[in-house]
């Protein structure tokens, strides 16, 4: 949606009008439908909230204590800009050995997010095209834009899954960037073996930038594949610690690729978010010692949280069966768009995303279920009881 900028620079009196300061590129980023929701939510007392997109569980203690120890030991100050090498080295390693890849360059993120960011801002120029599936992740829409690339979302309705000859028939000379987000945000597909070498064949064919984005991969209830290691010379890998470990508030992600692109990201970086908070940073070192955290129980948990999702809504919805991350996206049942169908959902105290926020659609909804088990009991008997009135 475009928004005209406000008309005058200053009211008739002359003086400043600070909504005449915004950018198009700040008016152009409608976030209405996501922000309702969330308005709403507040309203609401109670509400069935099967909106959310973190975990429901808190960061391990070992990474807390590790945190606080940094913070009393004094490491509270601007680190190197790529990271502290404590951290970099044994994610260069893990890198190396999942990829095969030799010499990748390592870069140390305030979250997968400033990795999409800078990836985007050191190698996309005006009228650059980057392709992605609909449905997306907000993100991937609006941040090409912000440097003068188009973003080009490609229809993967109704199995979400991805169709080469659908990818191949959207690339035009422009075409630089591929994202690829596996398992996904919002629909919880993970990318087979299959799907991936046939998305790295049309990179290699015309020679695209595949940004990988993996921040789920511990979220996926089957073994997980990257692109990466099939494309040693075009993949930009991110990581995050965000969803895995539930630090969602305490920023932190790498980004691994070709070391010319990663040298010109962390320039980029040390000029926008300087480096990744430092705590954080120091905190990620408990990761190193074998054993001190696991996640397998978190995970296993989650897994039973789909599985009951899938089964509980599966005889009114049409639910695809998400593979990952916490998300699912079923249909919108009868004739209403997805807007009208989340509308009656809040009146009815359950809170879902219309599909519109995620997609050029508006048939489907996102449903997290990243919620405790008795939310998510309660979120099935709502949406099923709002289904009957809605088709009976
Ligand atoms: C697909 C995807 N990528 C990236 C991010 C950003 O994560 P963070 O910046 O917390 O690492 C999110 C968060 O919701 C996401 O869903």
């Amino acid at each position: 949606m475009v928004i005209s900028p406000a008309s005058a620079p200053a009211d008739t009196a002359g003086s400043f009008n600070p909504a005449s300061c915004i950018a198009q590129r700040a008016l152009e980023i409608d976030a209405s439908g996501i922000r309702k929701v969330f308005d709403l939510a507040a309203k609401l007392k109670d509400p069935i909230n099967l909106s959310i997109g973190q975990p429901d569980f808190d960061v391990p203690d070992p990474i807390k204590e590790r945190a606080i120890e940094a913070i009393r030991a004094g490491k509270n100050r601007y680190t190197p800009t790529q990271g502290i090498a404590e951290l970099i080295d044994p994610i260069r390693r893990d890198v190396c050995q999942s990829t095969d890849w030799r010499d990748p360059g390592v870069l140390v993120l305030s979250g997968t997010s400033a990795g999409i960011m800078l990836a985007m801002f050191a190698t996309l120029n005006p009228g650059d095209e980057v392709i992605f599936l609909d449905p997306y992740f907000v993100m991937y829409k609006h941040l090409p834009r912000m440097v003068g690339a188009v973003p080009v979302p490609v229809n993967s309705y109704p199995d979400f899954r991805l169709h080469p000859e659908r990818i191949e028939a959207a690339i035009t000379p422009r075409t630089k960037m591929l994202i690829l987000c596996s398992p996904n945000n919002p629909t919880g597909i993970a990318l087979t073996p299959a799907e991936l070498q046939a998305a790295a064949d049309i990179a290699k064919k015309h020679h695209l930038l595949v940004l990988s984005d993996e921040i789920y991969d511990a979220f996926c209830y089957q073994k997980h594949h990257s692109i990466a290691p099939l494309l040693p010379e075009q993949c930009i890998m991110l990581k995050g610690y965000s969803k895995t470990y539930a630090m969602t508030g305490w920023r932190l992600g790498y980004a691994a690729g070709p070391k010319p692109i990663i040298e010109q990201m962390t320039k980029l970086q040390q000029y926008t978010f300087v480096c990744a908070p430092s705590p954080s940073q120091y905190a990620a070192l408990e990761l190193l010692h074998q054993g001190s955290v696991d996640m397998s129980a978190h995970i296993d948990h989650y897994r039973r949280k789909r599985d009951r999702i899938v089964a509980g809504l599966a005889d009114r919805f049409v639910i695809n069966h998400p593979d990952g991350a916490f998300y699912a996206f079923p249909k919108v049942p009868g004739n209403l768009t997805a807007t009208e169908f989340v509308n009656r959902a809040v009146a009815d105290n359950v809170l879902v995303i219309p599909g519109s926020v995620f997609s050029n659609y508006d048939t489907h909804f996102r449903l997290s279920y990243a919620a405790s088990d008795q939310t998510i009991e309660r979120g099935i008997a709502a949406l099923n009881k709002l289904a009957d009135k809605m088709t009976g």
